[in-house]
């Protein structure tokens, strides 16, 4: 799925029991993370197919290309993403 947390737009997933936050504009063109494929841990961007890895933000295809990747943990009800301070 995917959620804004101010100006940052996240996809979260949920995958091999563990809660995933990626950067959710996908470095080719843009396409939403949070609508892609989820597959194991590999995400499928939907608008031309581009693959990441859900722990490492990598591309699967290009390993120097990456996606961020943000540490979640789950407090009751709640998943908290770990965003990097602004400024
Ligand atoms: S925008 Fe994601 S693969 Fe092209």
């Amino acid at each position: 799925m995917e959620v804004v947390i101010g100006t940052t737009v996240i996809a979260l997933a949920h995958a091999e029991g563990a809660i995933f936050a990626i950067d959710g504009i996908c470095a080719h063109q843009g396409g939403p993370l949070g609508k892609a494929r989820l597959e194991g841990c590999q995400l499928t961007c939907p608008w031309h197919g581009w693959q990441y890895d859900l722990a490492t933000g990598k591309q699967l295809l290009s390993r120097t290309i990456a996606q961020r990747v943000f540490s979640t943990r789950v407090v009751g009800d709640t998943i908290q993403v770990r965003l990097p301070p602004i400024g």
